[in-house]
């Protein structure tokens, strides 16, 4: 954890600063989630609002800030005989608020009592959006609410406080990023280093794993690492590389403080693009490398978005699988066939950052409404960007074959559209080039180290681990 005047300068910040009105701000920590039965959990997460101002990650904590008061408690029990014997000895729960700044500790039992007397006393209780079933619970309980009544439940002045807070990342929360990075880019050596014919997707992952698992660390998120890369969150392995195949790895570590590394990388199986290949990668880095070049506070990320588009437009035009003009085949929405989804995302505690408080409040300005046409319609951040938003910048280019051919089957956008060319890469996969960015006052910074990207760079260090 940061050290203990962090929590208390951000919960200070809430109860001063973003104060979503009047009452009691209600935080729940997460619960161990089973995966087959009680005993046999899934690895433990932390809420990140929780961990954001209460710090804490283990299971079965509530925080409570009362925002008239200007006082936070923490609500939890202290580990009992059975969990030392069987988990091993926890620390008082006393010091461990203690280390988070907090002198007010009590049991869960008095939670709900404390809470009945505020709503008699006809204080707000602001609460998050629920995103596990047992959150729902634990709000029908607590709050004694109905399930009709807990869909409009959450706060919404306490998500547009909560977003505005976590939006803006402080130095040592860049910092921790960059750490999650410098693991991220090792597990991305992996796998460009090991991709050679014959070397199977899982033992790729298999070695990233060894690596997180040796340092302590975990993955950020279920990565991608496939030679179908045209799948976009692809979480299967089941393939042997095979020459000539492009390998797409989308993946990231956390840092110790659970901060996320987000990162995607293509590497030509066999250590040489061929040239259609290479084509389309200089197509995918050109439309990256302009969208990184244009990010500046003010700007609307839907901008940013929409000149990657053009620049890839432009270069699939050249390479015959569109045609026309790039401006308007990108207003008509003709690009998303090969490229269907946003250009990034906030990150932070959560790879895509707050996205459990709504993909509208944390991407979208108040006013701002989320486009329909296909493709803009999964763009998740679209406001104007701020100094210390985190964000990725992520365009692809995929050859997806369910879509191509229900497209060809419409006609769509066949005014843009070769479609002979396009079925001729049938089999070609995907590829997206992501990296991680901070937006500073000047423009904006790369994070983490090198990562290699051009691709000279890659195909040289492609499979290059079996020659050592
Ligand atoms: N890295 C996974 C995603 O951005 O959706
Ligand atoms: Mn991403």
């Amino acid at each position: 954890m940061f050290a203990p005047t962090t929590y208390c300068s951000r919960r200070r910040s809430l109860i001063e600063q973003e104060r979503p009105d009047s009452g009691l701000v209600l935080l729940l920590g997460n619960r161990r989630s089973p995966q087959n039965y009680t005993a046999n959990p899934h690895p433990f997460c932390q809420d990140s609002t929780f961990l954001y101002y209460f710090g804490l990650d283990r299971p079965d904590l509530y925080g409570l800030i009362d925002l008239d008061a200007g006082t936070c408690t923490l609500y939890g029990q202290d580990a009992s005989l059975d969990d030392a014997i069987w988990s091993g000895e926890q620390p008082a729960l006393e010091d461990e608020a203690a280390a988070v700044g907090i002198d007010a500790v009590a049991p869960p039992s008095v939670l709900a009592s404390r809470l009945s007397k505020a709503q008699e006393q006809d204080r707000r209780i602001h609460t998050l959006p629920p995103y596990r079933d047992e959150h729902r619970l634990r709000f029908m309980e607590l709050l004694g609410l109905s399930r009709g009544q807990l869909k409009d439940a959450a706060s919404a002045a306490l998500v547009r406080a909560v977003v505005r807070q976590r939006s803006v990342k402080s130095s040592d929360e860049v910092a921790e990023i960059e750490t999650a990075l410098e693991h991220t880019a090792q597990i991305h050596a992996f796998a460009r280093r090991h991709a050679a014919p014959g070397v199977r997707e899982r033992e790729l992952v298999g070695g990233m794993t060894n690596y997180l698992t040796a340092e302590g660390r975990s993955f950020s998120f279920t990565p991608t690492c496939s030679v179908r890369g045209e799948v976009l969150h692809n979480h299967s392995y089941p393939n042997v590389l095979e020459e000539g195949a492009l390998l797409l790895v989308d993946a990231g570590a956390t840092s110790p403080r659970r901060y996320a590394g987000d990162i995607t990388r293509v590497t030509p199986v066999g250590g040489a693009f061929r040239p259609r290949q290479q084509a389309v990668y200089e197509a995918v880095l050109a439309a990256q490398t302009a969208a990184i070049d244009a990010l500046a506070p003010g700007v609307p990320f839907i901008e940013i978005h929409t000149h990657a588009a053009q620049v890839l437009t432009e270069h699939l035009i050249e390479q015959g699988l569109m045609r026309g003009n790039a401006e308007e085949a990108v207003a008509a929405g003709a690009h998303a066939l090969f490229f269907p989804h946003g250009l990034g995302h906030m990150m932070g505690l959560d790879v895509h950052d707050m996205e459990s408080l709504g993909e509208d409040a944390v991407g979208y300005a108040e006013g701002q409404t989320r486009p329909e046409q296909f493709g803009l319609h999964t763009l998740r951040l679209a406001r104007p960007l701020q100094a210390g938003f985190v964000v990725t910048v992520e365009p692809g280019c995929y050859f997806i074959p369910p879509l191509i051919e229900r497209w060809r089957e419409e006609n769509r956008h066949e005014q843009f559209i070769n479609y002979d060319q396009v079925e001729d890469f049938l089999g070609f996969g995907g590829i997206r080039i992501e990296d991680d960015v901070v937006i500073t006052e000047e423009g904006a910074r790369v994070l983490g180290p090198h990562i290699p990207k051009a691709p000279d760079e890659v195909a040289a260090q492609a499979g290059s681990a079996r020659a050592e």
